[in-house]
């Protein structure tokens, strides 16, 4: 039985992954339980995955201090006053979902930073900075209308990787490429349009975590999705909706997209981000041109080559928290509260479809080696990204 009172049994610190500087993470054992804000639970973690960001984040925005990580499962232990009175979740349930791990500080913030400043911290408006939420972490302090609650058959380590990949396929898809709205989603593959009306979507990088979800989305929502991948990964991409897939190593992969979709590719959804990406995507987008949307800002010199027909963007699956992100240079956003109001509806539209059984997650390794291998994950991803599948470990 729930506690009436979860939060008085929650513990006064706990064991967390916590950064130390750039590259650089510790284990600490007293790391501070997280403040419980009104649209917030506190899951206990049961599993958490491994995102490129995890490393990319760690070396060039390190926030000392504050607890790492993004994507986790568990269950909810404590539910914020404002989640409680609307009624969407219960403690007990089981869910998954992402955080904004290792909440940068500002330079000036870091100046003075230390574990006491974060009680300082605490004291601001829930969009400030927040060391203690990291997924990292015996205990999550999560954003509610950014959980999905879990079919019973799933297990936390197979939705360990959802929340991430769910929020960057979502605001990606949905929002900047614009290539269909939510409510098709909704509709499942009930409402598939005639398929030769269907607009093709090129995923480069198909056999990413990021990339298998978005061929299941666009599938579901009625579109034509086809995949760039290495040859071992075709199976994979079919198996999530690709209707093809293209090796991106062959000196004619830009052309070969361009025959199969007869010379009318429009939206480009690009999972890598990198200039041989941006390149192929651009070459194979069709003659009238489109819609380019990356992950990473696209570089000015291939994006010129099409100035007039492409239209380029890049997003972060971190805007959907509706916050602030305090990041330095072309990462920085202001808020966006429309951003957590359209999260919202994209992760019930997710939820819906896991409980229909027509979302899949992405290959899961379960990794051994608890704490230690968390932090060894976010060190091979950062050398060696897996291929087609995520890196999952146990948190006990
Ligand atoms: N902006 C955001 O909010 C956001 C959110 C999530 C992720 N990201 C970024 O998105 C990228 C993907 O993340 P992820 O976790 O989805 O990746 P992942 O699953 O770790 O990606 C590994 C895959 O990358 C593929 N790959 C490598 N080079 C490629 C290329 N030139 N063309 C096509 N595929 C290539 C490999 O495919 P093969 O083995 O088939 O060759 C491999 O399966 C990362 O850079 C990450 O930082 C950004």
């Amino acid at each position: 039985m729930p506690s009436a009172d979860p939060i008085a049994i929650l513990p006064r610190s706990q064991t967390a992954i916590v950064a130390q500087g750039p590259g650089k993470l510790t284990v600490q054992h007293d790391a501070p339980i997280p403040a419980l804000a009104s649209d917030m639970v506190m899951v206990k973690t049961a599993a958490v995955a491994i995102n490129a960001a995890d490393a990319k984040m760690l070396d060039y925005s390190a926030a000392p201090g504050a607890i790492h990580g993004y994507d986790f499962a568990g269950s909810i232990v404590a539910l914020g006053d404002g989640v409680l009175a609307s009624g969407r979740f219960a403690v007990g349930d089981r869910v998954a979902g992402y955080v904004h791990g290792m909440y940068a500080l500002s330079s000036a913030t870091y100046q003075s930073s230390s574990w006491k400043l974060h009680q300082t911290e605490l004291t601001l408006p829930r969009n400030k900075l927040r060391p203690d939420v990291g997924a990292f972490a015996e205990y999550v302090g999560a954003t509610a209308d950014l959980l999905l609650k879990l079919p019973d058959e799933m297990t936390f380590h197979e939705a360990a990787g959802l929340g991430v990949g769910v929020a960057t396929t979502t605001v990606g898809l949905f929002s900047e490429l614009g290539v269909a709205s939510l409510d098709q989603l909704h509709a499942g593959n009930k409402d598939v349009q005639d398929k030769a009306e269907a607009e093709f979507v090129l995923v480069s990088g198909g056999s990413t975590a990021t990339g298998t979800r978005a061929l299941q989305l666009l599938k579901l929502a009625g579109l034509r999705p086809i995949a760039t991948c290495s040859p071992s990964n075709i199976d994979l991409v079919t198996r999530f909706g690709a209707e093809k897939a293209f090796d991106y190593h062959s000196p004619t992969c830009a052309a070969d997209i361009r025959a199969y979709t007869g010379n009318q590719l429009a939206y480009a959804f690009d999972c890598i981000s990198q200039v041989d990406t941006t390149t192929l995507c651009y070459a194979a987008l069709g003659r009238a041109g489109g819609r380019y949307v990356a992950l990473d800002p696209p570089r000015e010199a291939v994006t010129q080559t099409r100035a007039a027909t492409v239209e380029p963007s890049w997003i972060m699956g971190l805007t959907l928290f509706g916050s602030k992100i305090a990041l330095d240079g072309e990462y920085y956003r202001d808020a966006r509260p429309q951003d957590r109001v359209f999260g919202a509806a994209a992760f019930r539209a997710v939820e819906d479809l896991l409980h229909l059984g027509l979302i899949q997650p992405h290959p899961v390794k379960i990794m051994p080696g608890g704490w230690e291998g968390v932090m060894r994950g976010v060190d091979i991803i950062r050398s060696q990204p897996p291929s087609g599948y995520k890196m999952v470990y146990t948190i006990t």
